[in-house]
Formats: C-alpha cells, sequence, structure tokens
C-alpha cells in the first residue's frame, strides 16, 4: 500500500512551491492529499493541487454536502486519522501559532489535532525575516519541537517581499528528500 501524505497549505507566497513537493511525491508513488487554508487559496488554486495529486482538495472544516459517507461529512478526521505523514508547507506565522496552541478553527489546524500519534509532523516556516525572527513566532516554533515536529528551514536568501534574510522555505527537494525519508 502507498504510503499517506497529508499537505497543509497555510497562505503564503511560498506555496507555489508546494504544488512541485505535491508534483515529486505523487513521481515518488505517495498518496498524497492537500488541505488548504482560506488564505491559501488566495495565493495558488486548490485546482492545482486537485491536478496534481488527483484527489479532491480540503479548503473547509465543513462538508460540501450532506451525503452521509464519513469520509465526506468529516472533513476534519478524513484523510487527517489516516496519514502517514502531515506536512504544513509553507507554514505561516499565523499558522506556527495555531498548531503550537491547538486551534481547530482552519482545515489545516484541525486537521493536526486528528493525526495518528506516530504521524510524522513536519513544518515548513517561511515568512519575512522580521516575522521569522519576532519572539513569539520562534516560542511557537520552538513549542511544535518540543511537541515532536520536525522542522525544515527556513533558508537564508532573497525574499518575496524585497529583502534578504532568514524566512525563504526550504526547496521542494529538500523537503521532498527528507519527506520520503522519514516514510519509507
Ligand atoms: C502578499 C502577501 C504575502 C504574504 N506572505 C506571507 C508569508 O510568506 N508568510 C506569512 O507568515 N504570512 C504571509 N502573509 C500573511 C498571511 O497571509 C496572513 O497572516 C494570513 O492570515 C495567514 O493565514 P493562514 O495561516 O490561515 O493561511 C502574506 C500576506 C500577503 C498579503
Amino acid at each position: 500500500m502507498k504510503p499517506k501524505v497529508l499537505i497543509g497549505v497555510t497562505g503564503g507566497i511560498a506555496a507555489y512551491k508546494t504544488a512541485d513537493i505535491v508534483s515529486q511525491l505523487v513521481k515518488a508513488h505517495v498518496d498524497v492529499r492537500v488541505v488548504m487554508t482560506e488564505a491559501a487559496t488566495r495565493f495558488i488554486a486548490p485546482l492545482t493541487f486537485a491536478a496534481l495529486s488527483q484527489q479532491k482538495v480540503l479548503t473547509t472544516t465543513f462538508p460540501d454536502n450532506s451525503s452521509g459517507e464519513k469520509d465526506v461529512i468529516y472533513p476534519h478526521l478524513y484523510p487527517a486519522t489516516e496519514a502517514d505523514a502531515f506536512v504544513v508547507a509553507p507554514a505561516t506565522a499565523d499558522s506556527l501559532a495555531k498548531l503550537a496552541h491547538g486551534f481547530g478553527d482552519d482545515i489545516v489546524c484541525c486537521s493536526a489535532l486528528s493525526l495518528k500519534p506516530d504521524c510524522k509532523r513536519i513544518f515548513c516556516p517561511a515568512m519575512n525575516v522580521q516575522m521569522w525572527e519576532q519572539s513569539i513566532v520562534r516560542e511557537n516554533s520552538r513549542k511544535l519541537l518540543e511537541m515532536g515536529w520536525h522542522q525544515i528551514g527556513p533558508e537564508k536568501g532573497w525574499l518575496a517581499c524585497g529583502t534578504h534574510g532568514y524566512g525563504r522555505m526550504s526547496s521542494p527537494s529538500a523537503i521532498v528528500q527528507i519527506i520520503l525519508h522519514s516514510i519509507f
């Protein structure tokens, strides 16, 4: 059976790079599902991820119909409860705060609340250098690490907002390599 990876996309510029992550994982014979915050859908269309993964993309914690089938009626549980790895990429400052504090008010952070205990949890921060250097953002990242999450990046370099420093999301290939290592 293919390993299952759930990708949580949150609302940062680097969301376009996550399409490449999904594409590479699919090529590596991984069963990939994608959940997106409302903000993420402002940066990249759910259709892109649906086309790459050939799976339905979830953008809300509420079902889009009342069919009664469990995987339709409980978006906050399926596919999250079945994932072997959960990867938040890009992880915004906002999503780090929510994940670190157990919020459940969007489909990405709510999925995180439904993961199996042995599911690998990975976050890939991406933001402006001054955001990344805020003590509250670092504190939230530290909290996630203490809870067993793995952090990938951010890297130092040119940032989309026109500044330079730490804040770039790691390259899709580097992230994919670590994901594959964690599930195979
Ligand atoms: C053009 C633009 C780019 C943004 N890029 C980032 C980013 O790279 N990282 C980040 O943490 N927030 C970024 N933000 C702010 C987030 O989109 C905002 O905090 C949003 O509420 C995050 O929602 P989410 O965490 O639910 O996806 C950006 C906002 C705009 C308008």
